[in-house]
């Protein structure tokens, strides 16, 4: 029998108790499926004003912890709580970093500028907190540039340590957009030795790159799916990093995110309007209906409902979709309903677009998670025109809702979606290659012409989609594979 690992994730969001994307869905579900075969897992998060301790049961567990940051110690509190799967979840408490409204800016999507210094902060303490609880981890598990500096910490500082000396790190890259770089005059306080600060490890163009000194420093890195682990290798796609994931060889690799069916499923579900299942859709009609109704749109149970749940972000290419939606909506019988927020000319385009299609376009902007699963369930497609996305989990919930989607061909969306097929009616959604406009008029022409004209088709691909399962339990295998190798790589390289 192999032995069974221990196991630190340390993340800056995790469902339930704080989110902005797909990160914190990720960081909710895998420590699950990983305990469920037989490892042990704890994870490490910020205390963030916004989560609500009484609700979670969060209790103290320690206090103080003194975390050296540069040459000052600085001191937090850690909380804990243990989520309805056996997995200990730890809060670190330091009010000067996380007790603000917001995660990582504020309303005005304005950027903390003591980012580098929290996050910093975050991923020392969590090595830390494994010292003072006496939590020897197999692996220390980063997620993005906010925990990135966690391998770089573990080499740098606890290569001799009881408690951390044998851990083996590794880095999982949810978005390679978001790097974390920031002025050098942060570095004193980060702490991690000037002479570690040179262009093969965490100097970018004079200034600090957290993301790529995670890359350097992991035994192991891997992103959330195999087409975007290959994209990413490539100057066009790789935010610069392409390099640094080249140099990796075999230890960077693309490993698909799973789906939480307890939380994303409509027989389940207890948050939209009426349950449904493969075996009986009728409950669908009544999300439709009543999605909208909520959106102010005309009861019409024939029209095709095109949903869209996004952050506002270049990445997710909706001001390509802002180009295209009034010639959908001129010329095909359609309607449309989108949640997001983000971009504030992208956030007024999609408010104001309901006014000038009564009935036919709705928009709430904000972030409102049973919003989002009505969406899921109500309408009839969903749209992802993303210039890049690495996993992507809208589109996989939406298969399981039975809700078409319409994706461009990018990363984890065209490992995910399977592309119709008009002769045979195969298929589960339909993918277009061009980041563009106009690309995303004929394609939902395409998928609108197929829910009018060729309902058997539509009809089989819902059912081939809702019987699709992209399982943590799968996923979590590939993660303890991998981890393997980065405890053997941190033995032998
Ligand atoms: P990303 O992490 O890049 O934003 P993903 O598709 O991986 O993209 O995950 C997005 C997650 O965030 C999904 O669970 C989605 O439902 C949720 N989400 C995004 N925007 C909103 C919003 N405005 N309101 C509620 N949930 C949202
Ligand atoms: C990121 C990516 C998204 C992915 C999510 C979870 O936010 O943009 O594609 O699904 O992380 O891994």
């Amino acid at each position: 029998m192999p032995k069974k690992l221990k196991i630190m994730m340390v993340a800056s969001e995790c469902v339930p108790y704080a989110k902005s994307g797909g990160l914190a869905d990720v960081v909710g579900a895998l420590p699950a499926a990983l305990q469920k075969i037989g490892h042990e897992v704890i994870v490490v998060m910020p205390k963030y004003r916004s989560i609500d301790a009484d609700k979670f049961a969060i209790k103290p567990a320690l206090s103080p912890m003194g975390v050296w940051m540069g040459d000052t110690e600085e001191w937090c509190a850690v909380h804990s709580t243990t989520t309805s799967e056996g997995v200990r979840v730890y809060f670190i408490e330091a009010d000067k970093y996380f007790d603000r409204d917001g995660l990582y800016h504020d309303a005005d999507f304005n950027d903390f500028l003591d980012n580098p210094r929290r996050f910093a902060f975050l991923s020392k303490s969590a090595l830390q907190l494994c010292i003072d609880i006496g939590f020897k981890p197999d692996i220390v598990h980063a997620h993005d540039w906010q925990t990135a500096l966690a391998p770089a910490y573990l080499k740098v500082w606890h290569w001799d340590d009881l408690i951390l000396g044998d851990a083996a790190s590794f880095l999982t890259i949810h978005n390679i957009g978001y790097q974390g770089v920031y002025d050098a005059e942060h570095y004193e306080y980060i702490g991690l030795q000037w002479g570690n600060f040179t262009s093969d490890k965490l100097e970018d163009h004079g200034k600090v790159n957290y993301l790529k000194g995670g890359i350097q420093y992991a035994d192991m890195v891997n992103t959330v799916s195999p087409t975007y682990s290959q994209e990413t290798r490539t100057p066009e796609m790789a935010h610069g990093m392409a390099p640094y994931l080249n140099d990796k060889g075999g230890n960077y690799v693309g490993i698909l995110n799973g789906v939480d069916y307890s939380q994303w499923s409509p027989e389940l579900d207890p948050l939209i309007p009426a349950n449904y299942s493969r075996d009986d859709l009728a409950g669908k009609k009544t999300c439709k209906r009543e999605l909208q109704r909520r959106f102010y749109l005309l009861e019409d149970e024939r029209v095709p409902l095109i949903g869209v749940i996004s952050r506002l972000a270049h990445q997710k290419g909706l001001d390509l979709l802002s180009g295209a939606i009034e010639r959908i909506l001129e010329k095909m019988y359609v309607q449309f309903v989108l949640l997001g927020s983000g971009d504030k000319d992208l956030e007024r385009y999609f408010a104001h677009l309901p006014v000038r299609y009564p009935g036919r376009a709705g928009s709430i902007i904000g972030y409102n998670n049973e919003v989002a699963h009505w969406i899921e369930a109500g309408a009839d497609m969903f749209l992802m025109p993303s210039r890049y996305e690495p996993c992507g989990l809208n589109q996989i919930y939406s298969l399981k809702y039975g809700t078409l989607p319409v994706v461009r061909a990018t990363g984890g969306l065209d490992d995910t979606v399977e592309q119709y097929d008009e002769t045979s009616g195969g298929g589960t959604g339909f993918k277009f290659f061009e980041a563009s406009a106009h690309s995303i008029y004929y394609t939902v022409g395409w998928a609108v012409s197929a829910y009018y004209d060729r309902r058997e088709h539509w009809n089989q691909m819902v059912q081939r989609a809702m019987g699709e399962r992209f399982s943590w339990d799968d996923s979590a295998i590939e993660y303890e594979k991998a981890y393997r190798r980065a405890i053997k790589n941190k033995r032998t390289l």
